[in-house]
């Protein structure tokens, strides 16, 4: 079974530069759209979002990969890692289409949303990797925050603890007995390791020190197919 990782709940990278600053108030502005637009709907906004996360993985390994043929350089590990974040998010999409199915407004929202943020993503890091990394931390801090909040309403009653979608426990190898819960805490840890890989990156292309190690990743499965 897969044990869940510890998650420190406190990891906040205190912005230094206008470049932070504006990451983090770019962050804080969609977070408050998210608020105001899902409200509590934890299914709902979480599968909208989801299918935001997913972008900024393959857009910075098709950039560092392309660089990297140009360069003809070592990508120190850069390319798989971001696409693995990629894999990863789309999966969480996968797990959460299982609990809620998206409004027809919603679908437009998310048609609209792709075309405009996955421009202006690879826009900005093509500009500013470092910026784009930063933006990405700060994202996954908020996300951490949201499956705190979501856990809080599956344990007060006020979302019901459905059993863990099969997709799920495959991919995240969890007993049979899982529920929405059990998945809620492996995401949230997904989560927080993406926040630490990309403040890291961010720092790194900055030159500061790196603060640490990431916060453990849950064990996934290798092979992301549905069973058959
Ligand atoms: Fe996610
Ligand atoms: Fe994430």
């Amino acid at each position: 079974m897969n044990e869940t990782p510890f998650v420190d709940l406190a990891v906040h990278h205190s912005p230094r530069d206008l470049r932070d600053k504006f990451a983090l108030g770019f962050t804080k502005a969609l977070r408050f759209c998210a608020d105001t637009f899902f409200a509590k709907r934890y299914g709902h906004r979480a599968i909208v979002l989801e299918t935001v996360a997913a972008v900024p993985g393959m857009v910075g390994a098709t950039i560092n990969h392309l660089k990297c043929l140009r360069r003809m350089c070592d990508d120190a590990g850069w390319i798989r890692t971001l696409m693995e974040e990629a894999e990863n998010e789309r999966m969480h999409l996968m797990t959460f289409i299982e609990v809620a199915q998206p409004t027809l407004f919603e679908r437009l929202v998310i048609l609209a949303v792709q075309w405009v943020f996955y421009l202006s993503f690879f826009a900005l890091y093509l500009v500013s990797a470092r910026t784009a990394h930063r933006l990405v931390g700060y994202f996954e801090e908020e996300a951490v925050i949201s499956y705190t909040l979501y856990l809080k309403e599956i344990d007060e009653g006020r979302s019901p603890n459905l059993p863990a979608p099969e997709i799920a426990r495959r991919y995240w190898k969890l007993p049979d007995s899982a529920t929405l819960r059990d998945v809620v805490l492996v995401v949230r840890a997904d989560e927080a390791h993406h926040r630490d890989i990309n403040h890291g990156f961010a720092s790194q292309l900055a030159g500061l020190e790196p603060v640490g190690l990431p916060a453990r990743y849950p064990e996934h499965a290798a092979d992301t197919r549905a069973a058959a």
